[in-house]
């Protein structure tokens, strides 16, 4: 099992070794390699995602990513940009499923925006589709308008297309991942305002054809957002395009009260894939040794899960992590009165020895 170790910038070097540490506590053999990525490569080599790095994650089965970004690369071109590194490894990668798990721990029920009785158990699944969409559709630009409510005003205009095998790929991955959860999906959609997701609905449904034993449930995206918050726990498994699911895996994110917990995986058409934490490298408490490592740590538990096929190992993780929080240890982001604050390494420690 090889295993590209990429920890970026900012807290992303912190929070990987904590990963790191866990995995090499496992009984399992792992072959890692670390290489640089974002601001840190760019200082060391002119350029946020070098070929050497590139080729380690395409040679590995699974990378395991921090975070990359600070405020002072904030002045260069766009090509030089830490966060390019991350578009750039997704589209080498082929990574085109973001599987975002929003769980909210019953240790940390309090901490949620909503009331403890919607969240307490929440324990479900955003996928996002991360290649199509308006977000790369093309034709796009700025023209003046040659018909419309204003003709020869200046206007801007973007394209929201999907083809099927798009949409298939990313049915069968939701159709396959209700399988070992729950059973129920439920594909967000507009259908009944724009073609392009009318003819997802279509597509889903087709596909959907193929796995009679897991429940679809079709969802316009307005009452998806709404149900979010009123009664999240009715959804197992939400499949979406990349812009309905950029929206709305935030909108999940936030159920569930922190971010320094929450885990996120991008996926190809063969169980490879990108593992990162779903927060940024937060520069400011970089270097204090104060963030909190758990959602880099399930991070790598879902890499166990999904492209290692080490479901138990996975499960070791997950409920280690759930043993720490029972004990009362919290990092700064998620501590509360009557509980213990840790820093980063004693988390990760404490990790291991659950
Ligand atoms: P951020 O997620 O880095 O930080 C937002 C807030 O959450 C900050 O107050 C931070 O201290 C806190 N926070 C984040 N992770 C934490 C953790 N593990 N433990 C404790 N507290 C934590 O988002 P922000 O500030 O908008 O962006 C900072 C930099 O990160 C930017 O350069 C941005 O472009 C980059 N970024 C990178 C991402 C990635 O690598 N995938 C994703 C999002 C942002
Ligand atoms: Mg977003």
């Amino acid at each position: 099992m090889k295993i590209a170790v990429l920890p970026g910038d900012g807290i992303g070097t912190e929070i990987v070794a904590e990963a790191v540490k866990v995995l090499n506590a496992l009984d399992l053999s792992f072959e890692m390699e670390t290489a640089l990525v974002g601001g840190a490569a760019y200082d060391a080599h002119g350029h946020p995602l070098p070929d050497a790095t590139l080729a380690l994650a395409k040679a590995a089965d699974a990378v395991l990513f921090g975070a990359v970004g600070d405020w002072k690369y904030d002045r260069l071109e766009r090509q030089f940009r830490p966060e390019q590194a991350i578009l750039g490894l997704r589209k080498h990668l082929g990574l085109f499923a973001n599987f975002r798990p929003a769980i909210c721990y019953e240790q940390l029920t309090h901490a949620s925006s909503l009331k403890p009785e919607l969240v307490a158990g929440l324990d479900i699944l955003i996928i996002r589709e991360l290649t199509g969409d308006i977000y790369f559709g093309q034709p796009r630009g700025r023209r003046t308008a040659v018909d419309g409510h204003f003709p020869g005003a200046e206007e801007a205009f973007d394209t929201m297309r999907y083809s099927r095998p798009e949409i298939e790929r990313i049915a069968h991955v939701a159709f396959q991942a209700a399988r070992r959860r729950n059973g129920k999906v439920t594909s967000v959609d507009k259908a009944n305002v724009l073609e392009t997701f009318q003819f997802w609905k279509d597509v889903v449904t087709e596909v959907h054809a193929q796995y009679p034993d897991v429940k679809l449930d079709h969802m316009y995206v307005d009452n998806a957002a709404m149900q979010l918050v009123k009664a999240p726990k009715a959804f197992d498994v939400v499949v979406t395009g990349n812009m309905f699911g950029d929206i709305l895996s935030d909108e999940a994110a936030m159920l569930t009260g922190s971010i320094g917990m929450l885990p996120s995986a991008s996926l190809d058409a063969h169980n490879k894939g990108l593992y990162e934490p779903s927060h940024g490298s937060a520069p400011d408490i970089a270097g204090q040794g104060v963030a909190n490592p758990l959602a880099t740590i399930l991070s790598a538990a879902m890499m166990l899960r999904y492209s290692l096929q080490q479901p138990e190992a996975a499960d070791r993780i997950e409920r280690a992590v759930q043993a720490v929080l029972s004990a009362g240890l919290r990092t700064g982001d998620i501590w509360s009165e009557g509980t213990r604050k840790v820093g980063t390494r004693e988390m990760g420690d404490a990790v291991v020895a659950a």
